[in-house]
């Protein structure tokens, strides 16, 4: 097999949070990936940086009242510590401010231009007076115009759904200075990206994506690609547009160049040619691991960039889904939005690399970290097969034999079909099937317990302590327990580092598992890996909710209680006669194509007079705290006599109660307490 050479990435984190189990997902999905192709002895450099232009960054370093190079600097710290906590190992990890990506950014961008795919046109934006700044949608919030709801954000309402322009919020508020926004002209630039609609549909139908993405890219090329605006104007974080002062780059267009600096930045120490692997024609294969979120900028502004300014397309870009926790998504409040920091305090990073590992397959659908199969799932994999094996033999081989393994096995046959199992094990690790990888793994080790089970050395042990059988029957147990870990080294390399100490070998590679290990002296056996503590998750989840806690309150103290939004204007008790709230059962639901944040939602009223049943459509914005299915057969409150509404989605016949600050901190209320449906409220 000849050598490949590989350049593999994962999206670059923003400068300005936390890692997050999210993160760590991701980077454990491609770290598995690079370890099996360095194994495997192909060249294959995994690189990284910190994302740290926009305005989002400018504003957290002004409120910490540092400058912003000294903030993405401190978070780049953390940043490196949070994944070399989980065995991430970069070849380089660098950021998207640097001079490196600097150099790239504009070269890149001047081809673009040259090459007449930049269009420059006025567009009319909200800015804030007061703080001099061009104001994004989501620094805007106002009442929606449509339903009213005070606090929405510029593009869309959570409470009805209406798709709207910033412009058209009833009483538009800075949510940076609270000064009204004012409209204003700036000239922007554009990347005219349907120029490449054709080049894009051969690359994205020519494998570089899983077929889930190719059918939904090949639904937005068929509706046509709009320019994308590239530029901003300042103050922004970012790197000034060649020959425009005031125009920066959009921290998007530089983002994905920092792929391109961190190896350049690489090549530059390690004093590699640079050009050899970004050439089109060159033989290098190019990876890019992301998450369901930001697939646009990376297989249509990213290729067609590429494309545009001479340099090699990704061979593929893989997809992942996101990160639920026991079967929702990370909360706050719930404690299970989980940074990596906080994890490491409590458990090892091996439990959750090997956990997520079990799995992960190609696929773009989200992966639930559920907290007790966790535990379960660990210790009885890697604890209670993997490490057993080598635990039930070491003792033997120590003290009977002096370390001595024997010059045979006891079990060719076992030992044959482990090792036959290699080339398998590899192809689905490159296809990215790690649980499937897994589970084979784990039927070798049943295998390799179950022939120690019957061979029973501790019986042996007892009346010959010398006997060749039982050194051969150890030294298969070791020898299977060798090819297994190293089967698991991309996803353990902790552990697996620990047990070549152990089994006194060279680290080991892929082409090792065709040899055996026999008349060889192994060290002293030591314990290589604990079960997982259920209290140790639960202090886990216990230390989240608290730091949650203390965040909400903006200083390090005790949680005190948050103050509760202004009470409205009084009204009178017939005005609250009026609305009619009933007990409702939610009979159906489901998600509604288009809108992210609904849920239309079939609720039972029970049966009227005649017996006929009472029911109500309506669209509801908690899709980001439920999951249709949660709801289901759920009792909640809904305002039964609201006038219908038309929505762009269909008419919605009322309005469910929910509370909470929004995201996936909504609660509808359902009162558990054997309500029958239609029962009203009062
Ligand atoms: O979504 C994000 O977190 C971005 N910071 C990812 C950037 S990936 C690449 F393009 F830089
Ligand atoms: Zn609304």
């Amino acid at each position: 097999m000849s050598q490949r050479k590989i350049l593999v990435t994962n999206a670059l984190p923003y400068a300005n949070g936390d890692i997050h189990l999210g993160h760590v997902m991701e980077a454990i999905q491609t770290d598995i990936w690079v370890r099996l192709q360095k194994m495997r002895g192909h060249q294959c450099i995994y690189v990284c940086a910190d994302d740290a232009h926009g305005t989002a960054i400018m504003l957290s370093a002004e409120s910490l009242g540092i400058t912003p190079e000294e903030h993405i600097n401190q978070v780049k710290r953390e940043h490196e510590r949070d994944y070399d906590g989980f065995l991430i190992g970069f070849d380089n990890f660098h950021t998207t401010h640097s001079d490196e990506n600097r150099e790239l950014s504009e070269s890149i961008y001047l081809a673009l231009e040259r090459n007449g795919h930049i269009a420059r046109r006025n567009i009319r934006q909200l800015f804030d007076p007061e703080k001099n700044l061009f104001l994004a949608d989501r620094y805007i919030t106002g009442a929606c115009p449509r339903c009213k709801a005070e606090g929405q954000y510029g593009d869309n309402c959570e409470i009805c759904g209406s798709t709207h322009s910033p412009a058209e919020l009833i009483d538009p508020k800075s949510a940076l200075s609270g000064a009204t926004p004012v409209e204003k002209e700036s000239e922007h630039f554009f990347f005219t990206v349907s120029a490449f609609t054709e080049m894009l549909r051969e690359w994205i139908h020519g494998g570089a994506v899983h077929d889930a993405v190719a059918n939904k890219l090949g639904e937005w090329l068929k509706e046509g690609l709009q320019d994308w605006d590239i530029s901003r104007d300042g103050p922004y974080f970012g790197f000034e547009i060649p020959g425009h002062p005031g125009k920066y780059f959009y921290v998007w267009l530089d983002a994905p160049i920092g792929y391109m600096a961190s190896f350049l930045n690489y090549c530059k120490r390690e004093r590699l040619d640079f050009d050899a692997w970004w050439r089109p024609e060159g033989d290098c294969e190019l990876y890019h691991f992301i998450g369901k979120d930001i697939v646009n900028f990376h297989t249509i502004f990213w290729p067609a960039m590429l494309e545009s300014a001479g340099y090699r397309k990704p061979d593929s870009v893989f997809v992942h889904g996101f990160v639920t926790v026991d079967g929702t998504k990370m909360s706050k409040s719930r404690g299970t939005f989980i940074n990596a920091s906080t994890y490491l305090n409590h458990l090892n990073p091996e439990y959750l690399r090997y956990y997520l590992a079990a799995k992960l397959g190609p696929g773009v659908e989200d992966l639930d970290l559920n907290l007790d199969d966790f535990v379960q799932r660990v210790n009885s994999d890697l604890v209670g097969k993997l490490v057993n094996i080598a635990s039930r033999c070491a003792g033997f081989i120590g003290k009977n034999f002096d370390g001595m393994l024997a010059a045979e096995v006891d079990n060719p046959a076992l030992i044959k079909e482990i090792q036959q199992a290699s080339s398998e094990v590899a192809a689905l690790f490159e296809a990215r099937e790690y649980g499937k990888a897994l589970r084979q793994i784990m039927a070798l080790a049943d295998k390799a317990n179950q022939y120690l089970n019957e061979r029973k050395p501790w019986e042996i042990a007892k009346s010959d302590r010398q006997s060749p059988e039982l050194q051969q029957i150890c030294t298969t147990g070791i020898n299977a327990f060798r090819l297994l870990a190293g089967y698991l080294k991309p996803v353990l390399p902790a552990m697996v580092a620990n047990a070549e100490e152990f089994l006194a070998i060279e680290p080991l590679r892929w082409r090792d598992f065709d040899s055996l290990l026999l008349d060889h002296r192994i060290n002293r056996f030591q314990p290589l890996m604990t079960r997982v503590e259920p209290a140790a998750v639960q202090a886990m989840v216990e230390e989240s909710r608290e730091s949650w806690n203390r965040r909400q309150d903006g200083v390090e103290t005790e949680p005190k209680m948050e103050a509760i939004e202004e009470i409205a204007e009084e009204i009178d008790i017939s005005a609250f006669a009026k609305v009619d709230l009933r007990v409702a059962r939610v009979a159906e639901a489901g998600l509604v194509e288009g809108a992210d944040k609904l849920l239309r939602l079939r609720l039972d009223l029970g049966v009227d007079d005649e017996g006929n049943p009472v029911e109500r459509t309506v669209f509801a914005g908690i899709r980001s705290a439920y999951k249709p299915e949660e709801l289901k057969d759920k009792l909640l409150v809904v305002v039964a006599n609201l006038k219908p509404r038309k929505m762009k989605f269909g008419v919605s016949e009322g309005m469910i109660l929910a509370a909470g600050p929004g995201g996936s901190d909504i609660w509808v209320l359902h009162p558990d307490t054997g309500a029958r449906p239609g029962m009203r409220i009062s």
